[in-house]
């Protein structure tokens, strides 16, 4: 039987600073109403120089808790891929930072910047070479701090945007559950949707305690929304025609957690119904490429995967890049 690549751990970590929709009242002119009905977003986490979370905090944190889940060491991992926009350093990567903080000495690891899809590209990549018998361990991660990149002014992306890391461990099993197929799209032409561009962000009294990069973020929320929807809805369909399955098999859809709205019409456009959708977008908010690890690490942890159930992975971000992963629940 070929090897199919098989998560076999999962791990998360968010900052323990919350700041809710109350609080951006007092930053921006806003209201808990307006970000609740328009995003679900309540609450989301963000890091403050004066704790241990940068980016590599975060991730080996989500890291060590995947291997421990795993009851793997870090010496057996052969490869290290985190999907990022908001490494500590431009270089070295947040891959090779979280790899010496566990000393993961036997592995290569490398950086994919492709926006909230990052962590399914990032999964990718590691199926891809555990199939073609590269690897047979690799530890994937989402790492973001996004509140470095925040434009504390603009209220129309500053109440989206969020801190967090996720982690799995993949591994090479000759096993029929493990991920059955990727797939992952772009359209550069789509770029001035969603992108950063060199200026520094005013910090808010509130957040002086934030790390901060001499760039921001800029967004057409409106025209991206739309494309979201029908880009993740026409992936995921993709995923399931190559494995003939439909929208009934499938047990759970774990999709990147930007807005409530956006979730709620991917699942009416699938013809999924919303018990089977997995959404934690009301307590951490978009934490782009780190939105999907936590939130399978979290569904993993409420008992809500059973060992072959279909589980469909979705996203869409930056890029513009949308992608998808259908697996058969390996743990
Ligand atoms: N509080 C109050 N009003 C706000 C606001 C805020 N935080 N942000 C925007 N508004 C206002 C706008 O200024 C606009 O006012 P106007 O009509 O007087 O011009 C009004 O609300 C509507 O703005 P619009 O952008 O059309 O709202 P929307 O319904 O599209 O919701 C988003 C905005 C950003 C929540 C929504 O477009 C979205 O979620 N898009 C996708 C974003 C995303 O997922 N990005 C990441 C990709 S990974």
């Amino acid at each position: 039987m070929p090897y199919k690549s098989c998560i076999i751990g999962t791990g998360s970590s968010v900052p323990e600073r919350v700041l809710s929709n109350q609080d951006l009242e007092e930053i921006v002119d806003t209201s808990d109403e307006w970000i609740t009905r328009r995003t679900g977003i309540r609450d989301r986490r963000i890091s403050s120089i004066h704790r241990n979370e940068t980016s590599t905090d975060l991730g080996t944190r989500a890291a060590v808790k995947a291997m421990e889940m795993a009851g793997v060491t870090a010496d057996s991992l052969d490869m290290i891929v985190v999907g990022t926009v908001t490494p500590d350093n431009q270089f070295p990567s947040a891959a090779c930072m979280v790899q010496k903080e566990i000393n993961a000495v036997n592995a290569g690891a490398f950086d994919i910047s492709a926006g909230c899809t990052g962590f399914l590209y990032a999964l990718a990549m590691a199926d891809n070479a555990i199939r073609a018998g590269h690897c047979r361990r690799v530890l994937v991660a989402g790492i973001e701090r996004l509140s470095s990149i925040v434009d504390w002014q603009d209220r129309s992306t500053c109440v989206l945007l969020a801190d967090g890391a996720g982690a799995v461990v993949v591994d090479a099993r000759e096993d029929s559950n493990g991920i059955l197929s990727t797939h992952l799209k772009s359209d550069g032409n789509l770029g001035e949707l969603l992108y950063s561009t060199y200026s520094t962000s005013t910090i808010p009294e509130i957040l002086k305690d934030i790390d901060t990069k001499p760039f921001t973020l800029r967004m057409e929320g409106n025209r991206l929304f739309k494309r979201a929807v029908s880009y993740m809805a026409a992936i995921s369909r993709d995923a399931l025609e190559k494995n003939n399955l439909t929208a009934e098999d499938i047990r759970l859809v774990v999709p990147h957690q930007a807005n409530i709205r956006i979730i709620d019409a991917l699942a009416h456009t699938l013809g999924i119904p919303l018990e089977k959708v997995f959404t934690n977008v009301h307590k951490y908010g978009n934490t782009s490429s780190a939105s999907i690890p936590i939130a399978l690490d979290e569904a993993n942890h409420a008992g809500l995967l059973k060992t072959g159930d279909n589980v469909l992975l979705v996203s869409f971000g930056a890029g513009l890049t949308w992608g998808a992963a259908l697996l058969k629940w390996s743990m």
